[in-house]
């Protein structure tokens, strides 16, 4: 090649790498131009965002340490898109409750959005979430399946622990497994009727899918698809599997929609999903109906992931607080031999006479944090907020953990410590901060039935038995273990002494 050829291709790439470097600066000029006006954050990189800084730090931390350089309401780039991040209860009330209306869309969640193909109740927005959430609420209060009352399958469920726990015969045990399978058996059963034995290996390989699933949706590779869908939906990596391992459980939902569709009675709706179909009858001639057979499929499968898994986490952080603190075991022994005693199953109304109990549910609720960061909403106007300027369509995370550990609501926020929900008299203590499903119109659809089934299985499982650690309990770390999107207990091992 001559000289000049050679300078002639220089200089094409140096006007190459100029109008390069000029695009660039454009889009983030105006990019930056454009976002002025939204809470103040930390500088995006182009195309990235914040995304390095976030994921090397860690999710929770890292939105935690940026709340105390930013203040409670700031904005972090998750890639080019903009997430306004809400921290401390007085600004997530004011946002999720007393401007409930515009913060009430969900925002955007890709790996969601890819698997329940944009359906389903926790992703819709509009007259879909209007119709399908008014109708979930009143199906799973009690009676909106005819005669059946929602405190049955849970009694029923915590029975079969007992068993469980019975045949152990004192012999120290991680419960984990187990209680993922209780818990996920009560909402199959509101949901679809079934349940399935402890030792079902086909079952328990489905739910150990699904937990492997949101393993990898909180892992760098499930980050980076929320941030980039568009391009790691073509790149290979442990991501793909995401899919893969839902879609067992995915036709298992399928199959039983067949089922109740060839055994359906209308007089005698089973559960969620015949009272779903009979709705769906109801709504024939209604061609924009969110009634429909993806739609159910979506929703009953929404539920059940949202669900399983937290009930059961809950529950095992519940277990391991008792046995570290054997002095709140007892009074709650006490509790339930006195209003309950101890052979008759315990009953919903037990609970407005049980104030220490309740409290220790809550505050178990409190401590154990496990959904840090909620849920994304987005907004569903254009909309000033607290003197910022947030576009319609803009996401929003209200972090939970920041209400949960709020020191302005509860004394000692990074303390287990029953008196955040008990008075000086021993009556329960109603907390504002008490937030673990989220607040306003978009606050979890099952709340009252997770509150009843917490208290179901407690009480039933404290009526039988002593739970005892298997170490010095001043020894039992209890601190939560963070993983990503969700928090942990510690892995730990539990003797269930029968009481006498
Ligand atoms: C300890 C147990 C649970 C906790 C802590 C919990 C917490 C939450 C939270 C924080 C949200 C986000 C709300 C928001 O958008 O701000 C949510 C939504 C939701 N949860 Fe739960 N949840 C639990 C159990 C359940 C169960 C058992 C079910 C189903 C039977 C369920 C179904 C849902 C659904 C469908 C949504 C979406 C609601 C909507 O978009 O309107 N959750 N939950």
């Amino acid at each position: 090649m001559s000289v000049r050829a050679m300078i002639d291709q220089q200089n094409v790439m140096v006007i190459l790498v100029g109008v390069f470097t000029f695009m660039l600066a454009l889009f983030y000029w105006k990019h930056v131009w454009e976002r002025r006006r939204m809470p103040p954050g930390p500088l995006p990189l182009p195309i990235l965002g914040n995304f390095l800084r976030v994921h090397f730090e860690g999710l929770v931390p890292s939105l935690k340490n940026l709340a105390e350089k930013f203040g409670p309401i700031y904005t972090v780039y998750f890639g080019v898109r903009p997430t306004v991040i809400l921290t401390g209860y007085q600004t997530i009330k004011e946002a999720l409750v007393e401007m409930g209306d515009v913060f009430m869309n969900r925002g955007t969640i890709p790996v969601f959005e890819h698997l329940y193909h944009n359906g389903g109740l926790a992703l819709s927005n509009d007259e879909t979430w209007t119709q399908l959430r008014q109708f979930s609420l009143m199906t799973l209060k009690d009676f909106g399946m005819g005669k059946k009352s929602l405190e049955e399958p849970l009694q029923e469920e915590a029975q079969h622990l007992v068993n469980h726990f019975k045949n152990l015969n004192g012999q120290p045990f991680d419960p984990s497994t187990t209680l993922i399978c209780a818990t996920s058996n009560a909402t199959t059963n509101i949901l679809m009727g079934t349940r399935y034995d402890y030792n079902d290996k086909k079952w328990m390989r489905i739910l150990q899918d699904s937990r492997d699933a949101f393993v990898i949706i909180s892992s760098t590779w499930g980050q980076l698809y929320d941030v980039f869908p568009g391009i790691m939906r073509y790149l290979p990596g442990p991501h793909k599997k995401i899919f893969s391992l839902f879609k067992t459980l995915e036709e298992v939902v399928a199959e039983s929609v067949r089922s109740h569709q060839k055994t359906l009675d209308p007089a005698c709706p089973r559960d969620y999903i015949d009272c779903f179909l009979l709705r769906m009858k109801q709504e024939e001639k209604n061609v924009k109906t969110p009634f429909n057979i993806p739609s159910l499929i979506a929703t009953v499968f929404d539920m059940f992931l949202g669900g399983a898994e937290s009930s059961s986490i809950t529950v095992n952080f519940g277990f391991l607080i008792l046995v570290k603190y054997p002095e709140i075991q007892d009074k709650i022994h006490e509790e339930i031999d006195q209003v309950i005693g101890r052979e008759r199953e315990p009953k919903a109304d037990d609970r407005n006479h049980m104030p220490y109990t309740n409290a220790l549910l809550h505050e178990i609720q409190r401590y154990s944090d496990i959904f840090p960061i909620g849920l994304i909403r987005s907004t569903t106007r254009d909309v000033t907020f607290r003197g910022y300027h947030l576009p319609k369509g803009t996401d929003v995370l209200p972090l939970l953990t920041t209400v949960l550990r709020d020191p302005t609501q509860f004394e000692k926020p990074e303390e287990f410590d029953i008196n955040h929900f008990l008075d000086e008299n021993g009556k329960f203590k109603k907390n504002n901060g008490f937030m673990p499903f989220s607040a306003g119109k978009r606050i979890c659809v099952a709340e009252s039935l997770v509150r009843l089934q917490l208290f179901i299985f407690f009480t039933v499982i404290l009526q039988k038995f002593t739970l005892k650690s298997t170490v010095d309990p001043k020894d039992l770390d209890i601190s939560p273990a963070e993983s990503g999107l969700e928090k942990l207990p510690p892995a730990h091992k539990i003797k269930f002494i029968a009481r006498n």
